[in-house]
């Protein structure tokens, strides 16, 4: 059981891990329609999901989570500084998505790189948290969570 203040962002990683496959399917040719057109498709769809679900989403972990569990858990900062790096490289790849050639391989990749970044949070963050927050805390992020999805 996922502690509540985690709950509606690891509802984006459910997605967010759909996503990913299509992405890594797509760029091997095995979703229809083939081809650039696509590929024109799912990096629309990437754009659309970054700038709805995932902008607010690593706002809520940047604003919020990492700062509290950097704070509360020094062993948390090595993952944590791993994972904001994830985040500049997944806003680079969405900004510059689409451009180009070699969009394929580029699909492929920031597939592959959603994948393992959600992976980890799930893995490593999340379980993390969870064994250091208390009920007060607990309380007081889901709510400043929900207010920063809310936004
Ligand atoms: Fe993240
Ligand atoms: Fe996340």
């Amino acid at each position: 059981m996922r502690h509540p203040s985690l709950i509606p962002l690891s509802h984006d990683h459910h997605h967010g891990l759909g996503l990913a496959l299509r992405c890594r399917k797509q760029a091997l040719g095995r979703i229809k329609p083939l081809g650039s057109q696509g590929l024109k498709e799912r990096a629309e769809e990437f754009k659309n999901f970054f700038a709805q679900n995932l902008t607010p989403h690593f706002k809520a972990e940047e604003e919020a989570l990492f700062p509290w569990l950097r704070a509360a858990a020094a062993d948390s900062h090595p993952l944590i500084d791993d994972l904001l790096r994830d985040h500049e490289q997944l806003r680079a790849a969405a900004a510059g998505l689409g451009e180009g050639r070699e969009l394929a391989k580029i699909l492929f990749d920031v597939g592959d790189l959603l994948e393992r970044h959600i992976r980890r949070e799930e893995r490593e963050l999340f379980p993390l948290f969870e064994k250091h927050v208390g009920a007060s805390d607990g309380e007081r992020l889901k709510a400043e969570i929900e207010r920063i999805l809310a936004r």
